[in-house]
C-alpha cells in the first residue's frame, strides 16, 4: 500500500528573513535561501515548512498578515517564490507553509473596512462586542504582555476579540464568506507549489468564543470540511496542526483520519523536558500512556524546539519548576510563567551527549521529527532580546561578518547574529562544522540518513519495553515483520541491562547507526551497555 509521505519525512522549520541574505540589504529573503537549498537537501530535509513570510507590520514577526496573496516585498515577489518552490522540488524537498488565519492584522484592509463602516460586508468577518464582556481578562495567550482578550475600537464604537496581542483580531470562522476566503488562500499557494500548511493556533481558529453560536454545534467540524478542500485540491497536501493539546481532545482533531494529518505533540514535548531534567524515562512512558492511539493516516510530529517560548504550561507546578531550575533557572530566562526563551543547546548546556540524545528521541519516538533552523549546528540565544526574539537569531554560516548572514553593515541587519561568547558565529557556524567530521551538523546528516533507511520509526507500530532501569527508555517499532528497537540512557551513569528482542537463539541484531551486526545472549536477549546519555539503534531483520 502507498504510504503518506509526510508520515516518514524530516521537516525543517525556517524563517526567510533570518535565513540567508541574498541581496545584501541585512534582510534574510527568498534567493538568499534559494541559494542554500543544496545546504538543506544535503543534510537530508525532505520539506521545508516556512515561517510567514507574507506582508506584514511585523509587530508579531509576520504573524500579523496584511495581504495572504503576497510576499513581503522585503522578502522578495511571488516570481521568486514559484522559483524557489520549483529549485526545492528539484531537490527532493517539498514546502510547507505557515496558514495564519485565526487573526489578520488589524491593518490589513478587511479590518479596516469592517471598523469604519457597521454595514461594511467585512464588519461580520470578526468577531464584535458592544459590552465589554465580562470575562474579557481570562484567556489571553501572552499573559504578563497583554492583559484583556477584547479591546474596544474608537472607529467601530465596539470591542473586538483577540487571543493574541490586540493589533491581532480574530476572523470569525463561521463567516461563510471568512471560510470561502480560507479555501482561496489555501488554494492560491497550492497553485504556487506548496504541499501543506501548518495551521496556526487551530484551537483557538476554529473556536466560537463570543459568535452567536458559542456553545453550539461542533467547532471541530470545519476541519473535515478544509481537508476535503485542500486534499481536492492536491492529493499530497497535508494539514499540521499548532495546537497544544490535552489527551482526551486529540480524538476531536483528528477524527477518523478525515481531519488533520499531523500535529506538534506540545504533550509529549513537554514530559520530554522534564524527562531530560529529572534524568528518568518516567515522564515520557506516562505521557505516551495517556495519549489516544491516533488513526493509521495521522501522525504525531515531534519537535524539541520552536521560535517560541519552550511551553511547559500542561506540567504540574512543581514539574514546571523542576524544569525551570534545570533548564531556565533565571527570570530572565523564562516567559509568560510557562515557558522557557532559550535555545536547545544552552539548555543542555551545550553537552553534545545530551544534544544527541534529545535529537535521537526525537528522531525515533513515533512521529515526525521538525527541526528548527540553526539548531543542526548547536546555536544559541540572546536574552538581551525581547521576550521571544532570544531563539530568532539569524543563521551562523561562517566566522565572517554577520556570520555569513548578510553582507550588509551590521547597523542594518533587523536582528543581529549573536557574534560574542561560545555560541557566537565566530565559535559556531556551518562552514567550520562542516569541515569537522566529528561536527554536530555531520552527526545530525548522518543519523538523519539513518532514519529515513528505516522506516519502522515513523511508519512502524510503537511500543515502549520495560527495562527495570527508571533512567531508559526502551522501545520496539515494528513494520511488515522488520522489528526497530531505540534504547536511550537519559541518566548521567553508564547503565547495562538485558533487551528482550524475540529473536531466534541464533539471530543477532544490527546497530543502526554504528552499522555493526550484534550477538544475541544465549537466552536470545541483546545485552545493552549505554555511556552516560547514551543511545543505540537496533534492528531486527535479515540483515541491513
Ligand atoms: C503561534 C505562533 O507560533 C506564534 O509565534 C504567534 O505569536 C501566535 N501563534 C499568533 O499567531
Ligand atoms: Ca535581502
Amino acid at each position: 500500500m502507498a504510504e503518506h509521505w509526510y508520515k516518514n519525512a524530516v521537516l525543517y522549520c525556517l524563517d526567510v528573513k533570518t535565513f540567508a541574505d541574498g541581496n545584501g540589504d541585512g534582510i534574510g529573503d527568498f534567493t538568499g535561501l534559494a541559494a542554500r537549498l543544496d545546504y538543506l537537501a544535503g543534510l537530508n530535509v525532505d520539506c521545508i515548512w516556512l515561517q510567514p513570510f507574507f506582508p506584514s507590520p511585523m509587530r508579531d514577526n509576520g504573524y500579523d498578515i496584511v495581504d495572504y496573496y503576497n510576499v513581503d516585498p522585503r522578502l522578495g515577489t511571488l516570481g521568486d517564490f514559484v522559483e524557489f518552490t520549483r529549485r526545492a522540488k528539484e531537490n527532493g524537498m517539498r514546502v510547507m507553509i505557515d496558514l495564519v488565519v485565526n487573526h489578520t492584522s488589524i491593518d490589513h484592509p478587511w479590518f479596516q473596512a469592517a471598523r469604519q463602516d457597521p454595514a461594511s460586508p467585512y464588519r461580520d468577518w470578526y468577531v464584535w462586542s458592544e459590552d465589554k464582556p465580562a470575562d474579557a481578562h481570562e484567556g489571553t495567550v501572552f499573559p504578563g504582555k497583554q492583559d484583556t482578550t477584547w479591546t474596544w475600537d474608537r472607529e467601530a464604537k465596539a470591542y473586538y476579540f483577540h487571543r493574541f496581542y490586540d493589533h491581532q483580531a480574530e476572523l470569525n470562522i463561521t463567516s461563510p464568506a471568512v471560510r470561502r476566503e480560507i479555501q482561496k488562500v489555501t488554494g492560491f499557494w497550492l497553485q504556487l507549489g506548496v504541499t501543506g500548511f501548518r495551521i496556526d493556533a487551530l484551537p483557538f481558529l476554529i473556536e466560537h468564543k463570543g459568535l452567536p453560536t458559542e456553545g453550539m454545534g461542533d467547532p471541530h467540524a470545519y476541519l473535515r470540511e478544509l481537508r476535503h478542500h485542500v486534499q481536492t485540491l492536491c492529493g499530497d497536501a497535508c494539514l499540521m496542526a499548532e495546537a497544544n493539546l490535552l489527551p482526551e481532545e486529540v480524538p476531536d482533531y483528528f477524527g477518523d483520519g478525515d481531519k488533520i494529518h499531523m500535529s506538534f505533540n506540545f504533550w509529549v514535548n513537554q514530559h520530554l523536558f522534564l524527562a531530560l531534567a529529572r534524568r528518568d524515562a518516567g515522564p515520557i512512558l506516562r505521557s505516551y500512556a495517556q495519549l489516544p492511539a491516533l488513526p493509521p493516516w495521522c501522525q504525531w510530529n515531534n519537535f524539541l524546539r520552536s521560535h517560541d517560548e519552550l511551553d511547559l504550561g500542561r506540567l504540574q507546578k512543581d514539574e514546571l519548576q523542576e524544569v525551570f531550575a534545570a533548564f531556565g533557572p533565571e527570570p530572565g530566562m523564562q516567559l509568560y510563567g510557562r515557558g522557557i526563551r532559550r535555545r536547545l543547546a544552552p539548555m543542555l548546556g551545550n553537552d553534545r551527549r545530551r544534544i544527541e540524545l534529545a535529537h535521537s528521541l526525537m528522531l525515533t519516538l513515533p512521529g515526525t521529527p521538525v527541526l528548527r533552523y540553526g539548531d543542526e549546528i548547536g546555536m544559541g540565544d540572546d536574552l538581551s532580546l525581547p521576550d521571544r526574539e532570544s531563539v530568532r537569531t539569524p543563521m551562523q554560516w561562517t566566522d565572517g561578518a554577520n556570520g555569513g548572514f548578510s553582507r550588509a553593515d551590521a547597523g542594518q541587519l533587523s536582528l543581529p547574529p549573536i557574534a560574542e561568547g561560545e555560541y557566537g558565529y565566530r565559535q559556531v557556524n556551518v562552514e567550520a562544522q562542516r569541515r569537522d567530521s566529528d561536527s554536530l551538523l555531520n552527526w545530525l546528516e548522518r543519523v538523519l540518513r539513518r532514519r529515513k533507511e528505516t522506516p519502522e520509526f515513523g511508519l512502524g507500530e510503537c511500543r515502549f519495553i520495560e527495562t527495570g532501569r527508571p533512567e531508559v527508555l526502551a522501545h520496539r517499532c515494528d513494520l511488515d515483520g522488520v522489528t526497530a528497537f531505540a534504547v536511550h540512557n537519559l541518566g548521567p551513569r553508564r547503565v547495562r541491562f538485558d533487551l528482550p528482542v524475540d529473536a531466534p537463539a541464533d539471530g543477532c541484531v544490527h546497530d543502526i547507526l554504528a552499522r555493526r551486526r550484534e550477538e544475541l545472549q544465549k537466552d536470545g536477549h541483546y545485552r545493552v551497555d549505554l555511556e552516560p546519555y547514551g543511545y543505540r539503534w537496533l534492528r531486527r531483520d535479515a540483515g541491513e
